[in-house]
């Protein structure tokens, strides 16, 4: 199967998906369910959902019990969005080719909507019941994804993020940033993927993590590529917004053609732990390739 049909795809499953567990927006509080719905279905790649799905179809599990993950993993992105284009964080108007959430409704809705978005996103993974039935499996994915998702994962590297603003971080500082506020969500991923499989190969999850861990780095390392070469039509974000406002990012740190050079590095690594997975595991080949090739 060509990614471009599974992304596309897996993206409307998702959407479909997301659609159905946001409360409509004739419910009250009406305007704070309208901006969580406008957060979260407004586009966006889905990259995370997509990785669910291809993680799974790597290791053979059945699509449907995947439909919660993928929800959850999108939510808590989601939110990371609507947070981090706030004022005191990044302080952007454009998300996806439109008003973020603060201009649109406000600040105050904007933090509000963010944080109903990651509740349910564990409400979801506790009470889906599509998803794997057993409750020490579900509570070791709310345990990966609250990790994932906080001081220790997203939330903890947007911290790092800001406090590093208008400071030269040294290669390791700037990798441990990435990893924390993209990496750990789209490790949480394929964890959460193989999290749902009947039985649990240790050996096989140590493998997918390190691949989710490669891709996780090389996907902000170009993020931060984009925003450099890029334009604000293409992104659906404002390009050059990272050296308007300072932040330290690994063009600015060793160059553009050294920047792209670790990125292709990195999906090596990432197909190298893949070596031992048969073709079911394509997919997730081809998604390494698509995360640096990408041009949105
Ligand atoms: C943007 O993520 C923020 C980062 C973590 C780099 P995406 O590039 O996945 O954004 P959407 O969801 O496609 O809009
Ligand atoms: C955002 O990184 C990471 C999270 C939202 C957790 P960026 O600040 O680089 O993302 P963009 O470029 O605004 O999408
Ligand atoms: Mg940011
Ligand atoms: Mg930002
Ligand atoms: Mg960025």
């Amino acid at each position: 199967m060509s990614l471009s049909y599974f992304m596309q795809t897996r993206r409307q499953r998702v959407e479909h998906a997301l659609s159905q567990w946001l409360p409509a927006p004739d419910i009250a509080p009406q305007r704070l369910h309208e901006a969580m719905r406008y957060i979260t279905l407004n586009g966006g790649k889905r990259i995370r959902p997509i990785l669910v799905y291809a993680t799974g179809a790597a290791i053979g599990v059945e699509e449907q019990l995947l439909d919660g993950p993928a929800c959850a993993v999108e939510l808590i992105h989601a939110y990371s969005l609507a947070h981090d284009d706030l004022p005191a964080m990044d302080n952007d108007d454009l998300r996806r080719g439109v008003p973020t959430c603060h201009i649109k409704y406000d600040e105050a809705t904007a933090v509000l909507a963010g944080d109903a978005l990651q509740s349910l996103a564990f409400h979801i993974l506790a009470h889906d019941e599509t998803m794997v039935n057993d409750p020490q499996r579900r509570l070791e994915m709310i345990d990966s994804l609250a990790i994932a998702s906080g001081s220790r994962g997203m939330a903890g590297g947007q911290a790092i993020d800001l406090a590093a603003v208008g400071k030269e971080l040294n290669m390791v500082e700037l990798e441990n940033m990435h990893i924390h506020k993209t990496g750990a969500l789209i490790r949480a991923s394929a964890k959460l993927a193989a999290l749902s499989r009947s039985d649990v190969d240790l050996e096989l999850i140590e493998r997918l993590d390190h691949y989710a861990k490669c891709i996780g780095l090389a996907f902000q390392v170009r993020d931060d590529i984009l925003d450099v070469e890029s334009d604000t039509n293409m992104l659906g974000k404002t390009q050059g917004a990272d050296a308007a406002r300072n932040k330290p990012t690994y063009p600015s740190l060793i160059g553009l053609v050294k920047a792209k050079e670790m990125a292709q590095d990195l999906v090596n690594q990432a197909l190298e732990s893949l070596n031992k997975l048969g073709k079911n595991a394509d997919l997730l080949r081809q998604i390494a390739r698509y995360i640096i090739d990408r041009q949105s």
